[in-house]
C-alpha cells in the first residue's frame, strides 16, 4: 500500500499582517512551507500534494520542487473541503497522510512513527496535551479510541476541559477518506466543512480510530503570527545546536548562534557568540570561529581561525588560514593553506596559494596569487575598466609594497619586489625592483600660506 501526503497551505494568514503568505514566512532562512516538505519527502511517499489558494503563484514560485502536485482551493470553506481539492488525483489504494503548511517543526521521525503504529485500514490522529487547549480541537476518547474530535466553537464544558487536541496530522485509508469528505456538512457554529468529522464518521463506520501522541507541542505547533514564528526560530535553532553539541561542536552560547542552512563541523570546532551560518556550510577540525561572523556557503578547511567580524560567502580555504577581524570573503575566493587575510580586506574571485599574506586594507580581485607573497597595505587591483573585468597575475615570492595599484591585465613575475605607491600598468618582470611612481621633490624655502587680515 503506498501513500500519499496532502499538505493544506490555502490559509490567509491574516495575522502575520504580511504581503506574504502566511506559508512563505521564513524560519531559518526556508519557508515555512518548505519545512513541511523536507519531513514529507523524508518519507518516501509516492506522491506529495499542496493544497493552496491565497498567494497561490507566489507559493509556487518560491517551491519550484518537481515533485510536488499543486491542488488549488479557490474558496476557503473549511480544512475538509481543503483535503477535498487534493483527493481526485489521491489515488484510493494509498494512505492519505494530511499534514498542514503552518506546523513547520514536525520532524519526519514523529511521521514515521506515526505511519508504523497505524495498522493499514485504520486510521490515526497526531495529538499532544496542551496545557492551555484554546483554540484547538479537542479530542475525545473512549475506551482508549478516539471516538471524535470536537472544534473550540463547538464544544461542551465538559469536552472543553479536555487538555488533549489535534495538532492537524491525520492518517486515513484514501478510499475511505474520499467516501467520508463527500458526505461532510458545514451545520456548524462556523459554517465550514471540517475535516475533523470525519473521526466520527469512521467509529461510525467501525473504523478504529488511533490517537498517537506528538513528543512535545512544541514539535507541533502552528505559525500563525510573528511572536510564534521566532518562537519556533529559537526552538529550530536550539535543536540545531543541540544536535551539534552532540557531535562534539563547542559553543560559547547556544542561544547565540543561527544555522539557516547546512553546518558540517569536523572535531573540536569552537564557535563563539553571533555567529551566523547560512547555506551549506562545512567547518574542519579545530576550526575557531571568534564573535560576529556571517559565513554562508562555504568550506573552510581544518584549523581556520576566523577572527571577530567576517562575512565569507562563496569561499573555501585550506588548513591553518587565519581571516580578519574585519575581512570579506567574496564569491570565489579560493585559499591554499596557512594564508592570511587581514583587516579591512575584501577578495573576490581569486585564488591565493599557501603561505600568502594580504594583511590590511586591500581589495584583490580576479587575480591568481603565487605562493610565499605579501601584499602590502592598501593594495588595490584595478579589474574594472569600467566596462570588463581583467586579471591580475602575482608569481610565488613577489612583495608588493604598500599602496600598490595593479592596473589589470597585469602580471607580477616571481620573486619580484614593487616599491610601495607604485601604480603597475605594465607587466613587472620576475626577480627585479619595479617602481613607478613620480619623483620626491623638495621646494626650498616655500611656506604655507597664512590667513590675511579682514579689514
Ligand atoms: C484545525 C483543526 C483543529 C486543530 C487545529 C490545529 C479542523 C476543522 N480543525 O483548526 O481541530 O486543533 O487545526 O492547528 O480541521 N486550510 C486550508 N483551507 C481551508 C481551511 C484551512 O487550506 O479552507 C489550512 C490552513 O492553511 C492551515 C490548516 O488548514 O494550514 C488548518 O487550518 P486552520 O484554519 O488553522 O484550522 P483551525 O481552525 O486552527
Ligand atoms: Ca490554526
Amino acid at each position: 500500500m503506498g501513500l500519499s501526503i496532502i499538505i493544506l497551505a490555502a490559509g490567509q494568514g491574516t495575522r502575520m499582517r504580511s504581503a506574504l503568505p502566511k506559508v512563505l514566512q521564513s524560519l531559518a532562512g526556508k519557508p515555512l512551507l518548505a519545512h513541511v516538505l523536507a519531513s514529507s519527502e523524508a518519507l518516501a511517499a509516492d506522491d506529495i500534494c499542496v493544497v493552496y489558494g491565497h498567494g497561490g503563484e507566489a507559493v509556487q514560485a518560491a517551491l519550484p520542487s518537481p515533485g510536488i502536485r499543486w491542488a488549488l482551493q479557490a474558496e476557503r470553506l473549511g480544512t475538509g473541503h481543503a483535503v477535498q481539492q487534493a483527493m481526485p488525483n489521491t489515488p484510493d489504494a494509498n494512505r492519505v497522510l494530511i499534514l498542514a503548511g503552518d506546523v513547520p517543526l514536525l520532524t519526519a521521525e514523529t511521521l514515521r512513527k506515526l505511519l508504523e503504529d497505524t495498522p493499514h485500514g485504520e486510521m490515526a490522529v497526531l495529538t499532544v496535551d496542551m496545557q492551555d487547549p484554546t483554540g484547538y480541537g479537542r479530542i475525545v476518547r473512549k475506551g482508549g479510541s478516539v471516538q471524535a474530535i470536537v472544534e473550540q466553537k463547538d464544544a461542551n464544558e465538559e469536552q472543553l476541559a479536555i487538555h488533549e487536541i489535534n495538532t492537524g496530522v491525520i492518517l486515513c485509508p484514501g478510499d475511505k477518506l474520499k467516501h467520508w469528505l463527500s458526505g461532510l456538512s458545514n451545520d456548524n457554529s462556523q459554517g465550514e466543512y471540517y475535516l475533523t468529522d470525519v473521526i466520527a464518521m469512521a467509529v461510525a463506520d467501525n473504523v478504529n480510530v488511533h490517537g498517537i501522541k506528538a513528543g512535545s507541542s512544541q514539535e507541533v505547533m502552528g505559525i500563525n503570527d510573528k511572536k510564534q514564528l521566532a518562537e519556533a526560530e529559537r526552538a529550530l535553532q536550539a535543536r540545531r545546536v543541540n544536535a551539534l553539541m552532540q557531535e562534539g561542536v563547542g559553543f560559547a552560547d547556544p542561544a547565540r548562534v543561527d544555522i539557516r542552512g547546512t553546518l558540517k563541523c569536523g572535531t573540536d570546532v569552537f564557535i563563539d557568540i553571533n555567529a551566523v551560518f547560512e547555506g551549506d556550510v562545512v567547518l574542519g577540525d579545530g576550526t575557531i570561529i571568534e564573535s560576529n561572523n556571517l559565513i554562508r556557503d562555504s568550506k573552510l578547511g581544518a584549523r581556520s581561525l576566523i577572527h571577530s567580524n567576517c562575512h565569507i560567502e562563496g569561499a573555501s580555504t585550506g588548513t591553518a588560514c587565519e581571516i580578519g577581524p574585519f575581512a570579506r570573503l567574496r564569491p570565489g575566493a579560493t585559499l591554499a593553506d596557512n594564508v592570511k587575510i587581514g583587516n579591512f580586506v575584501e577578495i573576490k574571485k581569486s585564488t591565493i596559494a599557501d603561505g600568502s599574506k594580504v594583511n590590511h586594507l586591500t581589495y584583490i580581485g580576479d587575480a591568481e596569487i603565487g605562493s610565499g607573497v605579501n601584499v602590502g597595505a592598501g593594495t588595490i587591483t584595478c579589474n574594472y575598466d569600467g566596462v570588463n573585468k581583467h586579471k591580475t597575475r602575482i608569481g610565488d615570492r613577489v612583495f608588493i609594497g604598500s599602496n600598490v595599484n595593479l592596473v589589470a591585465p597585469v602580471s607580477v613575475g616571481s620573486g619580484a619586489t614593487i616599491g610601495a605607491g607604485s601604480t603597475i600598468s605594465r607587466n613587472a618582470p620576475a626577480d627585479e625592483l619595479t617602481v613607478a611612481r613620480s619623483k620626491q621633490t623638495t621646494l626650498p624655502g616655500w611656506k604655507r600660506p597664512v590667513k590675511k587680515d579682514k579689514k
